[in-house]
């Protein structure tokens, strides 16, 4: 029941990039090019992902809905990646193969089980929150803007999905062994958003940031959800409607 909501949610939002023309003309102008290239480029990279890891995890969680909600979240990443790539080919800029920086988020995740992959992609979605936001405000391509306001919505609902799973993860798991997780989870994240701002500072700062308003957004998200995690807060259900307003606020 808990899962078949979100198993319900990814596929009425499967048509979710329908409402935008990739076809209308867009201005996307060369000195923003310089400047937001190379990171759209990095995020278009770090949005596709086989998920083959993620989904023999799933399975392993034992319910039948969950797998297959994993199977549409991991499409649905799958289309973050190509609206970004379709992006990237209407200005004639290439994708690029690797990074090491998504490299190690890839090794990070494959480590172990269910929880750390989950614990690892709930950062990788804070830190989209937070970028996407900033991307949004920094360009003036309208196409760009679109898609980043889809993305955004997409990863609120994302965020809500993953607390669900830890909720129930963290269930079984004594105080200590909780407590030991959530210092994890902090020092995962404290290390991504120092990475994050070395690389991405110049989207981030032209969306509004300094160092500390980024890692300031990135610990109000985190905090957020560790109280929906351990039950101190709603997790919004699946189908409820998002407050667009709220999340660029
Ligand atoms: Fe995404
Ligand atoms: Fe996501």
């Amino acid at each position: 029941m808990y899962f078949q909501q979100w198993k319900d949610y990814f596929l009425i939002n499967q048509s979710h990039f329908s409402h935008i023309d990739f076809s209308k003309p867009d201005l996307f102008c060369l000195d923003e090019q310089k400047l937001f290239n190379s990171s759209i480029q990095q995020f278009q990279r770090g949005e596709h992902s086989e998920g083959k890891h993620l989904l023999k995890y799933a399975k392993q969680y034992g319910d039948p809905c969950y797998t297959e909600a994993i199977k549409l979240f991991i499409k649905e990443e799958q289309t973050h990646a190509l609206v970004l790539a379709t992006f990237l080919n209407r200005h004639d800029i290439p994708k690029i193969k690797d990074h090491w920086v998504d490299g190690v988020f890839r090794m990070l995740r494959q480590l172990s089980g269910i929880e750390n992959t989950i614990t690892i992609l709930l950062v990788a979605e804070i830190i989209s929150k937070v970028y996407y936001r900033a991307l949004m405000n920094a360009t003036t391509s309208e196409l760009l803007q679109q898609i980043c306001e889809q993305v955004l919505k997409d990863e609120e609902k994302h965020l809500h999905f993953q607390c669900c799973t830890l909720k129930t993860l963290q269930l079984k798991k004594s105080k200590t062994a909780k407590l030991f997780w959530e210092m994890y989870f902090k020092t995962i994240l404290k290390g991504t958003t120092i990475v994050v701002w070395k690389y991405h500072k110049k989207v981030l700062q032209a969306g509004g940031l300094n160092f500390y308003g980024f890692d300031d957004a990135c610990s109000s998200i985190i905090n957020e959800l560790l109280q929906m995690i351990k039950g101190q807060k709603e997790i919004p259900s699946a189908l409820a409607p998002l407050q667009f307003e709220k999340l660029i606020a």
